[in-house]
């Protein structure tokens, strides 16, 4: 059948629990691609034990719902045992970039993403491969995966989705209270204050402390840094095009943000 669909085909791969940050990755694919397919899996491979794998909040119905106004031609929704039967023991490992930063929190983690889309490419087949630039350091290791395995396909980066106060959209904001959602938009107020300081000359330490101030003290503080967009390694200075990236707890909700970085 993906033989016969017309081509450029374009394909979002998710986790399910869709909100408008994942209806922009299909809009764009719609608006490239003649076909536009997703995928909904709750990859357990990317999951530790003791993470959030069981609770991670499901919405089949509503996001099928979601996925047919968009117009969306063919969803892949496999169950754990057609990604993983009985004796799957293959991994795809990106190296160091998948050692750092999230993956120094989460060591398996990427190990589990790479593995999976790996899988979900070779399945699915398309031209173009749509990616939210809300996970930063994904879309690093997800092109390295593309690159290093030759698979025929580009990759696309969507910009990050916000609500009204700059909070961006994440299936895990769900689990925030009252109190800590309101704390949580100041993340991307730490990274926007960052982002001003590096124009205006600051260095990077000066530029970090100044903007950890500027964060809720409901806030722990994972990481606040500069980094290169393709290695995803720390920059000491400001060099294009970059990531501002941020990770911070939010009671016993872990929030990423960060700001792409062009000129
Ligand atoms: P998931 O968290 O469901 O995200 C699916 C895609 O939506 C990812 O490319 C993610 O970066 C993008 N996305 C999430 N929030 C967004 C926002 N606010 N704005 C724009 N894009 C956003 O990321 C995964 O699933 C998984 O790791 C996956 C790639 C599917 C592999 O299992």
């Amino acid at each position: 059948m993906l033989a016969q669909m017309p081509r450029p085909h374009g394909f979002v791969p998710t986790m399910g629990a869709l909100h408008a940050g994942h209806s922009s990755l299909v809009a764009a694919a719609r608006a490239e691609c003649k076909t536009v397919s997703a995928s909904i899996f709750v990859n357990p491979l990317q999951f530790a034990p003791g993470e959030d794998l069981e609770k991670y909040p499901r919405d089949f119905e509503g996001d099928i719902a979601k996925l047919e106004e968009l117009g969306l031609d063919l969803l892949f929704s496999p169950d754990t045992a057609e990604m993983y039967p009985p004796g799957f023991s293959t991994s795809v490992d990106v190296g160091e970039m998948g050692n750092t930063y999230e993956g120094a929190v989460r060591p398996t983690h990427f190990r589990g993403v790479a593995t999976v889309v790996a899988k979900l490419l070779t399945i699915m087949q398309p031209d173009v491969l749509f990616l939210g630039q809300k996970d930063a350091q994904q879309t690093a290791v997800l092109r390295r995966l593309v690159r290093d395995l030759g698979f025929p396909v580009e990759v696309r980066i969507v910009p990050t989705v916000r609500d009204s106060e700059g909070l961006a959209l994440s299936s895990r904001n769900a689990y925030l209270t009252p109190q800590e959602r309101e704390a949580a938009p100041t993340l991307y107020a730490a990274l926007t204050a960052m982002r001003l300081l590096l124009h205006q000359g600051m260095t990077k330490d000066a530029a970090v402390a100044q903007a950890k101030s500027i964060l809720s003290p409901l806030a722990q503080l994972d990481y606040l840094d500069l980094v290169s967009a393709k290695t995803f390694e720390p920059l000491s200075a400001l060099q294009v095009p970059a990531f501002l990236i941020g990770a911070a707890r939010f009671g016993k909700t872990r929030l990423l943000d960060n700001l792409w970085i062009t000129k």
